[in-house]
């Protein structure tokens, strides 16, 4: 059924918003099943497709997973007679399907897994991952449209250095490393929270990991990993998404579960342009500062500590409302704007020059009919549709089901006037 969201803008929103578990880290944290023969249990586990989807690609393995939704938990146990193929029907609904490649390789020694190819922001190649997982002992061949991977004996610990960043590429050849013989020191690591909340859960499950959160981290491969039950890290991009909602809203809402010390870059930068944000004991609170309008500001978008890009459209429409004019260069993907022409529907000034978007603040958005194009642009929408005169009336929102768990009920109880029909 097409489904879409209806805002009617200009309310202040004001009460208090709980921040779920990380989608990111979560869909990470799953194909960690296909490693032990031990149950995995996550909790706090967000209610979104893209965990339907890594759930329904596991078990398309041979994994048991039990969703219950109604407290947030899942249950994984990969059966004793695994499949090794992952195929393009799910792998193309998401990127993320190809974390399955590295635990399969470790623990089977074989896996087929569709390339994810393109998508909505960018080319995304899987270079690395294969790069790395041939330096561990890997062989693969490309098929068909599929990756197929062969381990001849066992995978073997060595240094593998990346080019450059890579949170995808980090979390395969972690997820590999654990089970190869001897030591594997990977160089120029991603170090975002969802890999080490990816390490904490590995050591709970017995691996001897070191170095995570830093840029060099050490492995020391096991024989076998047990069960464990985990706790999946809070959402800082959610987090932050609800952040821009206070700001844009001239609203003042409280956000519980939440944690600063992921989004200091971003959070530096709210404050740059004239949000408040408090830290109580068990909440934080998010206003803008007296009745100053927002000021403009210019953004990178950085691997972690940096401004994350999955923040980047949420920034967007929020300085599209600014005093001044302010500059975003996307640095991460290349082709992460394709939300500027919706915003521009809604009254934005925004120009793209290559990966730079010169954004010219305007007095006041307003309400139009948009399409989401994928996950955070789709939010960037709703963020825009809040603080603009008049309804908005977003198209293809399944890509808001994604990432955002509860959305319209979270923004409902703040007040905002948004329904989904
Ligand atoms: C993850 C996040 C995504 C976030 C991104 C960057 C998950 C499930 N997704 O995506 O929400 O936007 O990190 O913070 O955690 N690249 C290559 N070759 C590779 C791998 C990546 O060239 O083999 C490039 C990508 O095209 C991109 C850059 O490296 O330009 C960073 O991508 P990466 O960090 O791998 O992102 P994902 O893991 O796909």
């Amino acid at each position: 059924m097409k489904e879409k969201i209806f805002i009617e803008g200009g309310r202040r929103l004001s009460g208090s918003i709980p921040i779920s578990g990380a989608k990111n880290s979560c869909l990470t944290l799953m194909p960690l099943s296909l490693l032990s023969e031990s149950e995995l249990t996550l909790k706090n586990v967000p209610i979104l497709s893209d965990v339907e989807t890594m759930k329904a690609l596991l078990e398309s393995l041979g994994c048991v997973v039990s969703y219950q939704k109604s407290n947030n938990i899942l249950n994984l146990r990969m059966s004793d007679k695994p499949l090794f193929l992952a195929g393009y029907e799910i792998v193309k609904k998401m990127r993320a399907s190809i974390l399955v490649l590295g635990p399969l390789l470790a623990r089977f020694g074989e896996a087929v897994v569709a390339l994810p190819g393109g998508c909505a922001i960018g080319a995304r190649p899987v270079n690395l991952h294969l790069m790395a997982l041939e330096a561990l002992g890997a062989s693969f061949s490309i098929e068909n449209g599929y990756v197929k991977g062969k381990v001849a004996t066992s995978l073997k610990g060595c240094k593998i250095k990346f080019p450059f960043e890579s949170v995808g590429a980090t979390a395969n050849t972690i997820m590999a490393a654990v089970l190869a013989k001897g030591t594997t020191e990977l160089v120029n690591v991603a170090r975002e929270p969802e890999i080490i909340d990816l390490c904490t859960c590995l050591k709970s499950m017995g691996c001897k990991i070191e170095g995570d959160g830093e840029r060099i981290i050490v492995i020391e491969g096991v024989n076998s990993l047990k069960g464990t039950i985990h706790n999946v890290v809070m959402d800082r991009i959610e987090l932050g998404t609800y952040m821009i909602a206070g700001a844009i809203s001239d609203g003042d809402i409280k956000l519980t579960g939440g944690n600063v010390a992921l989004l200091e870059k971003f959070i530096e930068k709210l404050h740059e342009i004239g949000i408040e944000i408090k830290q109580a004991e068990d909440y934080l609170r998010v206003r803008r500062i007296s009745n100053a309008p927002i000021s403009s500001t210019n953004i990178d978008t950085e691997p972690f500590p940096g401004f994350p890009t999955d923040l980047q459209a949420q920034m967007m429409a929020l300085l599209s409302i600014a005093d001044g004019v302010s500059k975003i260069e996307e640095k991460i993907f290349e082709n992460r704007f394709m939300h500027v022409p919706e915003l521009i529907r809604m009254g934005a000034n925004i120009e793209i020059k290559g990966r730079k978007a010169i954004i010219s603040g305007v007095d006041k958005l307003k309400g139009a009919p948009v399409k989401a194009t994928d996950l955070r642009a789709s939010v960037s929408l709703v963020l825009a549709g809040l603080a603009a005169e008049g309804q908005t009336e977003i198209d293809k929102v399944h890509h808001i089901d994604r990432g955002y768990e509860d959305i319209i009920q979270k923004l409902k109880s703040c007040g905002a006037a948004i329904k989904r029909v």
